[in-house]
């Protein structure tokens, strides 16, 4: 899988079926199965740490497991997160995504923000850096926002999320991460791009899907009501991300209960 073979896949409106991974025997199922893209998430704070928050994720944890997942893919596109503050400057920026390239296994690397990080987005793709954006719901900015809410819920904060992305996109990202808003606004969001979007909570019309693997499999305390437990019914972890791949793709997941 290729940037512009994503790009493709959204002229031909060919759902891009993503997961994260953090482990290299995980990413080598997913990847068996069909996954377009695996995204090293800082989630794994949260998921593998324990933590509470993505905050205390480092720039060095994000290169070993990105290396990890490195050693067990095989088609997928890598995706590694910059980590809480790895963005400060355009100068970290840059010197923390040559790590995650070069040590990290990542093909892309995603950051979140929206017109705010355009310039740091602009900096990398300068320097031969794919970026993916992230925009709505925020993990980074937990504190900030006060919780795990929908975001974009109202016309000013929907009209700076389309502002934000479009901003994104001019910067030169070429793939953008929708995380809980409403579908109506996805949809609005991905007609206005040209770069394929990845929804997560963000409704069926998005270009591409993405879950939290320990999320669909059910390890993690709880469903949230965008995901889907596709271990009910598998005969394996394998057979899970088989129907996770198979279910993006022929556009029966996600269904209306799991949208905004
Ligand atoms: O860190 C992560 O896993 C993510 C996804 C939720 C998109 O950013």
């Amino acid at each position: 899988m290729t940037v512009p073979e994503l790009l493709e896949m959204k002229e031909r409106g060919q759902p891009i079926v993503a997961l994260t991974a953090y482990d290299a025997s995980m990413a080598a199922l997913m990847d068996e199965a069909g996954t377009d893209i695996l995204l090293v998430g800082d989630s794994l704070g949260m998921v593998i740490q324990g933590h509470d928050t993505t905050l205390p994720v480092t720039l060095d944890q994000m290169v070993y497991h990105g290396a990890c997942v490195r050693r067990g893919r095989s088609n997928a596109l890598q995706i590694v997160d910059l980590p809480f503050m790895s963005t400060a400057t355009e100068v970290l920026a840059l010197h923390h995504a040559a790590r995650l390239m070069q040590e990290g296994g990542a093909h892309m690397v995603k950051l979140e923000g929206g017109q705010a990080v355009a310039p740091i987005v602009a900096a990398l793709t300068a320097h031969h850096v794919p970026v993916c954006g992230h925009i709505g719901l925020l993990p980074q900015a937990i504190h900030q926002l006060g919780g795990y809410q929908v975001q974009g819920r109202d016309l000013i904060a929907a009209e700076r999320l389309l502002a934000d992305a479009l901003s994104l996109e001019a910067a030169g990202a070429s793939l953008l991460v929708l995380e809980c808003i409403p579908a109506s606004l996805a949809k609005d969001i991905t007609r206005r791009l040209t770069i394929p979007t990845i929804g997560i909570g963000a409704g069926a019309a998005c270009d591409g899907q993405v879950l939290v693997a320990y999320d669909l499999l059910g390890i993690s305390p709880h469903t949230p009501k965008f995901c889907r437990n596709f271990m009910v019914g598998a005969e394996s972890i394998g057979d899970a991300f088989h129907r996770y791949v198979k279910a993006v793709r022929d556009r029966s997941f996600p269904a209306a209960e799991h949208s905004f």
